[in-house]
């Protein structure tokens, strides 16, 4: 029987990620402390322990009281700007949180963990499209905190492998995260480009491009972005994967992108046509931080996992523009 514990199940991405573990006839228990996340995106018949990670009695006894067989780890904060501005509160809430996780984990001894973590581990890499092999230098305290987080997973991974022990472990490396699978489940922290840019029409502003400077085609940045649907679904894959693999105990870090790059103008450019507006953005500075293009390479999730993406850039702006009204009443 396997049931698996989903840190942060009630946010956008943890919502999508809820139901396609349910497709695939897994069990679910939510821990969410609905900081961010919304109770209402957890369906009924879905146990919903509302804590926070540093509530060790709360977590452990979520694990046990439902006889927890894995957990898939998303609750954090998430925003790279804002890291750079509170690193400590980062640290606290992305560092703290995965340690307090994996050592409630091993009292009880859950063997399973699927870990969110970030392309922001890479930084600002030289080649376009980064491999897993790629140098993980990463610019913000937020990618650093996704990379104390895998370096913990695999740390509790090994040492359990010394005891004769077992933690199977997989960290995915999101890319940059769009649309939504339905349209209560919108991305309501409006604080990517999408969304911003979704924002700025319905409320008569211009668009900000920041910086067209850059060394690309356009001059704009290029980024590599992904359904959440499609993301939720390499969850499903990553925790296929522990589950055979329960003896071995691997580490495994996989891209999760398409493996394409576009542009803050295509971005823009499709924005336009779905809605059938113009949009007449200002170009303004650049953002501090922000790399010139970070772009997946795909293959080893294809290769290990099977996993395939089935949407475009132009599926994750409709569903996206189709969700929105619902984002601005959740919002308020
Ligand atoms: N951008 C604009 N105008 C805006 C907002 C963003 O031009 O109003 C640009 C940014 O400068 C960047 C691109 O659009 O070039 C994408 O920016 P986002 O803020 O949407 O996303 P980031 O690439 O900065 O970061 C996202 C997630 C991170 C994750 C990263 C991985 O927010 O958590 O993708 O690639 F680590």
């Amino acid at each position: 029987m396997s049931r698996w514990l989903l840190t942060g199940g009630a946010g956008y991405i943890g919502s999508h990620v809820l139901r396609e573990l349910r497709n695939s006839g897994r069990d679910v228990v939510v821990l969410d402390d609905l900081s961010t996340g919304y109770a209402t995106r957890v369906p009924d018949g879905v146990p919903l322990v509302e804590a926070t990670l540093s509530d060790r009695t709360a977590v452990t006894r979520a694990l046990t009281d439902y006889n927890v067989t894995g957990v898939v780890h998303l609750a954090a904060k998430k925003a790279v700007g804002e890291s750079v501005e509170v690193p400590m509160y980062y640290y606290r809430e992305n560092v703290d949180g995965v340690l307090a996780l994996l050592e409630a984990m091993n009292d009880v001894g859950v063997k399973n963990i699927v870990y969110s973590s970030s392309a922001a581990v890479y930084g600002e890499p030289s080649a376009g499209e980064v491999a897993e092999t790629a140098g993980t230098v990463p610019t913000s305290p937020y990618g650093e905190t996704k990379l104390i987080g895998e370096w913990a997973v695999r740390a509790a991974a090994a040492a359990q492998r010394i005891v004769g022990g077992g933690l199977s472990n997989v960290s995915l490396r999101y890319f940059n995260v769009a649309g939504a699978g339905s349209d209560e489940l919108g991305d309501a922290s409006v604080a990517n480009l999408i969304p911003l840019v979704l924002r700025a029409v319905t409320s008569g502003q211009r668009p900000k491009i920041f910086g067209d400077d850059y060394p690309t085609p356009d001059g704009t940045c290029i980024r590599d972005y992904i359904h959440v649907v499609d993301l939720a679904r390499a969850h499903v894959a990553a925790a296929e994967l522990c589950e055979q693999d329960l003896d071995s105990s691997r580490s495994e870090v996989f891209n999760v992108g398409r493996g394409s790059g576009s542009s803050v103008r295509d971005v823009l450019d499709v924005v336009s046509s779905v809605i059938g507006e113009e949009l007449n953005p200002q170009e303004v500075d650049r953002r501090p931080g922000d790399p010139a293009v970070l772009v997946a390479n795909t293959w080893k999730i294809e290769q290990d996992l099977g996993w395939r993406t089935e949407f475009d850039l132009t599926d994750m702006v409709s569903s996206a523009w189709s969700a929105w009204p619902h984002v601005e009443r959740l919002r308020g």
